[in-house]
C-alpha cells in the first residue's frame, strides 16, 4: 500500500531516493517524506509533505544537505488522515531514529499506552510512530545496534509489516525487516538499496535479493547481512531482473496506463510462449494433480474477474468443478477444503494480502496451490507449490490492463493443462485452442488499430452519470471488469451484468439515453440470439446501445468489431475497447488517470 525505499552508497542519496519515489509512487499516494543521515550524533535531515511526490518535491529547495545514505516514503494511509503530521517517516523523541513503514501494526493502541507512560511524545496518530519509539528504546538497550533492536521490537509486533530505519549515529547504515509485506534488496557496486519493489531501483542494478518472512537486512554501501529474528545469518538467494528502466518509464505516452494498454500484444505473447502445446516441467513439477476434484479459485478486483473466465474454461475442458471465490469473503467463512482441492490465487502483486491470506488458509486444510502471479519473488508464489507466472512486465498504472489480459490467458493455459492431464479434452478441439491462443497477440493488435473512433465516441458519453455493461458466457465477467475499470478511473456509477438477470432487476436501472455497453457472444451462437434480445428489452426503454461483436448488429447505435476467435478467448479481445473507454473517460472528466483518487496498486493490507 505504501512506497519504501532507501539507499545508502556512493551517490548523494537524494537523488535515487527520490528517484525510488517517483518509481514506487503508484503504491500509495497520500504523502510522501524523506529522512537523511547527515553527519554521526546529528538529528537527522527530514521533510514530508501531504499529497503527491510532487508537493515533496516543490519545496525541496538547495537547502538540501549533501548525505549518502536516506530512506523515503510514499503512502497510502490507513491510520491517520493524509496529513503533514502522518506523514512517513516518523522520528524518535530526540529526531535521530527515522522509520518508514508499509502495513498494518495491529497492536500500536497497547504499544502506545505503554510508550506514553514512558515518557514517549507522539506527534501523528499513525500506527507506525509507536514502532519509531519502539525501536529508539530497544536500540539504546541494544547498545546501539540497530539491527539487533529491530529484532526485539518485530517480536513484539503483530500485524503486518515492511519497515525501514536510520540512526544518526551510524549515518551509512540501514535496516529493513518484513512480515507479509515486500522488502526486496537492491545489490549495488559500492551501493546498496531496500524498496518495496525492484522498480525503485533497477536504474541502479538489475541484482536483487529475496527476503523471506521475518527476516531482517542490514546495509551499509559495502555489505548485505541478512538474519533471522533470532539474529541468525542466513544466506542470501540473488537473482537478476529480466527487465530494464524503460519498462518501468512512460516511453512517450501520456500515461502509464495507455502504455500498457498498447504493450498488451506483446504481454499476451510473452506469457504464450514456450507454453501453448504444454506447460513446462519447471511450471508443474512442484505439484501433484492426482486425485484432485475441485479447484477453486482466490482473487481480488480485476484478479478477480479473471478468474471467473477461467471457471468457464477449465469447467469445460477440464471437467471439474470450479468456485470462483473472493479472497477477502473465502478466509472469513472457513470453507471446506482438503487436500483434493487445487487452490488457484490470482495476483498481479503476489503480495496481496486477502488473496494471501485465503491462500495460506486453503494451505493449511491441506490444498494444493498452484498461483498466477507477475511478480517474480514475491509472497504469494513463494509460499505456492506451483506458479504459472504471467509475463505482462511491470504494470504501474493503478488500474490493472495488460495484467488482466495475462492472467486471462494463464487461465486458458492452465484449462489447457487441466484438460490433458485429466484427459478430458477432445484433440481436435485442443488443436483449435491452441491455433487460437497463438493469433491472441495480432488479434489484440488489430482492436487496438481501431480504439481512435471509440474515444472520440467516449468523449460524448461524458457527462453521463452511469454506465451499464451486459454479457453472457465469458462475456459476463468482461462486463465487470469493464465496470470495474470505469468505476476505478472515471469515478462513474457502473455495472456489469448478466444478461439473463437483466428482468429480475437491473433492467429497472434504463432511463432515457442510459449508455449500455453490449459485450455480444460469437456470431450466429446461441447466446448471441439470447443477447441480441436482451439488447432489444433495454432499447425499447429508451438505452443507448454500444455493442462490442464480432459481426455487425443491427440493434446497435454505435459498433466496436473485435476479430473472431474462440468463443472463451473473446474475453481477451473484448475487454480492450472497455479499457479504452475507462481510460478515455477519465481524461475527459480531468481525472488523474495512472493514480486514481482513493486508490493503490498493491492492497498490502486488509
Ligand atoms: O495484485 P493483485 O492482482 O492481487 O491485485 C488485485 C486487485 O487489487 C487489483 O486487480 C485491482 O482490482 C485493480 N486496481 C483493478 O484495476
Amino acid at each position: 500500500m505504501c512506497g519504501i525505499v532507501g539507499y545508502t552508497g556512493k551517490e548523494l542519496a537524494l537523488t535515487p531516493v527520490l528517484e525510488g519515489l517517483r518509481r514506487l509512487e503508484y503504491r500509495g499516494y497520500d504523502s510522501a517524506g524523506i529522512a537523511l543521515a547527515v553527519n554521526a550524533g546529528e538529528k537527522l535531515w527530514i521533510e514530508k509533505r501531504a499529497g503527491k511526490l510532487g508537493n515533496l518535491e516543490e519545496i525541496l529547495g538547495d537547502s538540501v544537505p549533501k548525505s549518502h545514505s536516506g530512506i523515503g516514503h510514499t503512502r497510502w494511509a490507513t491510520h491517520g488522515g493524509p496529513t503533514d503530521e502522518n506523514a512517513h517517516p516518523h522520528l524518535d523523541n530526540e529526531g535521530k531514529l527515522a522509520l518508514i513503514h508499509n502495513g498494518i501494526i495491529e497492536n500500536y493502541i497497547e504499544l502506545r499506552a505503554e510508550l506514553e507512560k514512558r515518557g514517549h511524545v507522539f506527534k501523528s496518530e499513525t500506527d507506525t510512530e509507536s514502532v519509531a519509539h519502539l525501536l529508539s528504546d530497544a536500540r539504546k538497550s541494544h547498545k546501539g545496534d540497530l539491527a539487533a533492536a529491530m529484532r526485539e521490537v518485530c517480536k513484539q509486533l503483530r500485524g503486518s509489516f515492511t519497515l525501514l530505519a536510520i540512526h544518526s549515529d551510524e549515518p551509512g547504515r540501514i535496516v529493513g525487516a518484513r512480515r507479509n509485506s515486500p522488502l526486496v534488496v537492491g545489490v549495488g557496486d559500492g551501493e546498496n538499496f531496500l524498496a518495496s519493489d525492484v522498480s525503485a531501483f533497477i536504474s541502479h542494478t538489475k541484482r536483487a535479493l529475496e527476503l523471506g518472512q521475518d527476516e531482517i537486512a542490514d546495509i551499509t554501501a559495502d555489505s548485505i547481512v541478512i538474519t533471522d529474528l533470532s539474529g541468525k545469518v542466513l544466506p542470501h538467494n540473488e537473482y537478476e531482473i529480466s527487465w530494464d528502466a524503460s519498462a518501468a518509464e512512460r516511453g512517450g505516452y501520456e500515461h502509464f496506463m495507455l502504455k500498457e494498454i498498447f504493450e498488451q500484444p506483446k504481454a499476451i505473447a510473452d506469457t504464450l510462449l514456450g507454453r501453448i502445446t504444454g506447460l513446462d516441467g519447471e511450471v508443474t513439477k512442484g505439484i501433484n494433480l492426482d486425485g484432485i476434484d475441485k479447484v477453486v479459485i482466490v482473487a481480488c478486483g480485476t484478479a478477480y474477474n479473471a478468474g471467473l473466465v477461467g471457471k468457464y474454461a477449465i469447467e469445460k475442458w477440464a471437467n471439474i468443478s470450479v468456485d470462483v471465490e473472493l479472497a477477502s469473503e473465502y478466509r472469513y467463512r472457513e470453507p471446506a477444503v482438503d487436500s483434493k482441492t487445487l487452490l488457484v490465487p490470482i495476483s498481479q502483486s503476489g503480495e496481496t494480502m486477502d488473496t494471501l491470506m485465503a491462500m495460506r488458509y486453503a494451505k493449511e486444510h491441506g490444498a494444493r496451490v498452484f498461483a498466477v502471479c507477475n511478480t517474480n519473488g514475491s509472497t504469494i508464489p513463494r509460499e505456492s507449490d506451483a506458479v504459472l507466472y504471467t509475463h505482462a512486465g511491470p504494470e504501474i498504472a493503478v488500474a490493472s490492463t495488460k495484467a488482466f489480459e495475462t492472467q486471462l490467458v494463464a487461465m486458458y493455459l492452465l484449462a489447457l493443462h487441466l484438460g490433458r492431464v485429466r484427459g478430458t479434452i477432445d484433440k481436435k478441439l485442443m488443436v483449435q485452442i491452441e491455433a487460437e491462443l497463438a493469433e491472441l497477440p495480432a488479434k489484440v493488435e488489430q482492436v487496438l488499430e481501431t480504439v481512435e473512433p471509440l474515444r472520440a465516441l467516449t468523449r460524448k458519453f461524458k457527462d453521463s452519470t452511469s454506465m451499464l455493461f451486459l454479457g453472457r458466457h465469458v462475456g459476463f465477467p468482461v462486463a465487470l471488469e469493464g465496470a470495474l475499470k470505469l468505476k476505478e478511473l472515471a469515478y462513474m456509477h457502473a455495472e456489469g451484468f448478466a444478461g439473463g438477470e437483466l428482468k429480475h432487476g437491473p433492467i429497472a436501472l434504463i432511463d432515457e439515453g442510459t449508455p449500455v455497453i453490449a459485450i455480444m457472444p460469437a456470431e450466429g451462437s446461441l447466446l448471441a440470439e439470447k443477447m441480441a434480445s436482451n439488447i432489444q428489452e433495454v432499447k425499447a426503454r429508451g438505452a443507448v446501445i454500444i455493442a462490442i461483436a464480432d459481426a455487425p448488429l443491427a440493434s446497435a447505435d454505435h459498433l466496436v468489431r473485435i476479430p473472431k476467435t474462440h468463443e472463451f478467448l473473446a474475453a481477451v479481445l473484448a475487454v480492450v475497447p472497455l479499457q479504452v473507454i475507462a481510460y478515455e473517460m477519465a481524461v475527459a472528466r480531468g481525472n488523474d488517470v495512472d493514480q486514481p483518487r482513493n486508490l493503490a496498486k498493491s492492497v498490502t493490507v486488509e
